[in-house]
């Protein structure tokens, strides 16, 4: 079967209470999230600093699901590089931090990793064009990246439909993912889905208010039919 038979929800840990981190991640998979979203931010390409990889190698033995890590960062290379020696299933680094895109996606599949390319909100679709084929993933943002709890941007489903129908006009639908990242929530979940998202992030829907089983499980019937 194909990764992209199912609609995916990739919970973003970064909007986990790192106190009871091991309780919060635990039942993800029970609950029916399909993949963790490692956020990494370096003060530099986003003002924030996140966390990297010595956290990521202390709570590895605890996640039970397939890892996308999103690099928000100015020097990817060297991130890839390290994470790239953990068990992660997919590395996506920012169009916008690196003009030598093809090297960082070879790079990133000579170590067996899936490829992601994240747009900011203002990044066309069209940037994508010269590198498309090679890629396992577009990664949409629909907020500024920074940090969890943003509100989700308008535009952002019209432009999932640009993207779904240039895959689809390449015939390549079935190999990419259209994952869109920030703001998601139980309103807009399915407009992206209509609009030709496979994988949804959601952090602070999932783990700021009320309970993490609930608010996985609404996340999922907002969604409809996920599997
Ligand atoms: C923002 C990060 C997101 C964020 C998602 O820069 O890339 O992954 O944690 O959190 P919410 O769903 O709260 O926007
Ligand atoms: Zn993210």
């Amino acid at each position: 079967m194909s990764p992209l038979d199912n609609y995916k929800l990739s919970a973003s840990i970064l909007a986990s209470n790192f106190r009871n981190i091991s309780e919060e991640i635990k039942n993800l998979k029970n609950y029916g999230c399909d993949e963790i979203h490692y956020d990494v931010m370096d003060g530099n390409f986003v003002d924030e600093i996140s966390m990297g990889p010595v956290i990521f190698k202390s709570i590895e033995d605890l996640i039970e699901l397939p890892v996308e890590i999103h690099l928000m960062v100015s020097n990817p290379r060297k991130n890839i590089e390290q994470f790239s020696e953990l068990n992660v299933e997919t590395i996506t680094f920012h169009y916008e931090s690196t003009k030598n895109h093809d090297s960082l996606i070879n790079l990133i599949k000579s170590k067996g990793i899936r490829v992601g390319v994240a747009l900011n909100p203002l990044t066309e679709i069209e940037k994508l064009h010269d590198f498309i084929e090679k890629i396992d993933r577009v990664l949409l943002m629909s907020v500024d990246p920074g940090f969890s709890g943003q509100k989700f941007n308008p535009n952002t489903p019209q432009k999932i439909k640009i993207l779904k129908d240039y895959l689809d006009n390449l015939n390549l639908s079935k190999n990419i993912d259209i994952c869109v990242d920030g703001g998601i929530n139980n309103s807009n979940i399915k407009q992206c889905k209509d609009a030709g998202a496979n994988v949804f992030v959601s952090g602070s829907s999932i783990f700021w208010n009320g309970n993490i089983k609930s608010n996985i499980m609404s996340l999922m019937s907002s969604l409809g039919n996920k599997k």
